[in-house]
């Protein structure tokens, strides 16, 4: 099993050595490893078993830092930045050379983002390289949003967590870049489709297209539990697992139910706060998968706010 701890130089001494160390971010736990060293960047993809043409994105300090590995920041998407870095954004641009392909798994962008985390900044600061760090999650499963869960499933295979705690967006952050002058987004996440646009106005949100995706993010299964997890109307799918008697867990946005096991059931946030609900997100759904349980049954939130991101991940976990 991986050591857990919060000791910075120790992280920063295994990341300089070409080793793998698994960091929180505000959004959700990244499996971490030098950008500019090829070997890093290959066992990144081994570990989480990820296929070459899903490109990771790289973390630095500060839009500085940012431009010695990218060719050009569009005005957008330099908006963008200004206005929500550090924080949960990542911004699709041309990439320098230094990048490797396989980072980009050949692409001639890179995704680059600066991380909220006090823990993690501090970090980079330490750092005279760029961390590609995609989530720290098995390809496919649920994105870890603490440290333990990334001990459940990787704690084998990274020498250390740094520990940071519950992260506070707890959703993946809002992919975002421009094709033929449009401002673009290729993943709904932690910085709120409204919040963009009322920084460069109207944008065009592009998740879906799964055939050739441009950001496997926008892979249709993914995210995904265990178990199946089925989203709909919840009291009629109550209703009708009950009267097939299985055993089924309730995932809700505010509502609880006084009929349902309280371990088989989980209300996102009760006060019915967007935030608080992505915060909760995938702890709710690992608790509810880890369960005994043979279905998962959804709701979906109102699509506004981080609602919209929410019912995104929702709707991904439920394809089969
Ligand atoms: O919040 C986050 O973004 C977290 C934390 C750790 O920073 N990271 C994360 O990475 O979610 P990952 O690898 O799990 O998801 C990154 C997504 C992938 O779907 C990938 O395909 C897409 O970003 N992506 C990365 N670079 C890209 C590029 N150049 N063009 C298109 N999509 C890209
Ligand atoms: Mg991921």
């Amino acid at each position: 099993m991986a050591e857990i701890g919060k000791d910075i130089k120790k992280a920063a001494s295994l990341l300089s050595s070409g080793k793998l160390v698994a960091i929180p971010t505000e959004t959700v736990y990244g499996l971490a490893g030098n950008a500019l060293d090829e070997g890093a960047v290959l066992d990144i993809f081994k570990t989480k078993q990820r296929p070459s043409f899903d490109p990771l994105i790289i973390h630095l300090r500060d839009i500085d830092q940012v431009r010695a590995y990218v060719d050009a920041i569009p005005e957008e998407l330099e908006q963008l930045a200004q206005k929500f870095w550090p924080g949960p954004l990542t911004l699709l641009l041309p990439k320098k050379d230094m990048i490797s392909d396989l980072v980009t798994s050949g692409l001639d962008t890179v995704g680059v983002r600066v991380p909220r985390h006090p823990l993690t900044r501090k970090l980079l600061h330490r750092l005279d390289f760029p961390l590609a760090a995609p989530s720290a999650n098995p390809f496919g499963y649920i994105s870890p949003t603490s440290a333990q869960h990334v001990q459940d499933q990787l704690g084998g295979q990274v020498p250390y967590i740094l520990d940071g705690g519950a992260c506070d967006i707890g959703l993946e952050s809002t992919i975002v870049g421009m094709e033929q002058g449009q401002v673009v987004i290729y993943r709904l996440g932690g910085t709120s489709v409204q919040d963009i646009e009322s920084v460069v106005g109207k944008v065009l949100i592009l998740p879906q297209s799964s055939s050739n995706p441009k950001s496997p993010g926008m892979l249709k299964s993914h995210y995904a539990p265990r178990k199946p997890l089925l989203l709909g109307h919840l009291d009629e799918l109550i209703e009708s697992h009950r009267q097939k008697g299985i055993v089924f867990a309730v995932l809700s946005f505010q509502r609880s139910f006084p009929e349902q096991p309280s371990e088989l059931q989980y209300a996102l946030s009760p006060e019915g706060d967007y935030d608080e609900a992505a915060r909760n997100l995938f702890s709710a759904m690992r608790a509810l998968d880890s369960s005994n349980a043979e279905i998962i049954l959804a709701e979906e939130l109102p699509e506004i706010h981080l609602g919209k991101a929410i019912n995104d991940r929702l709707r991904r976990a439920s394809a089969r």
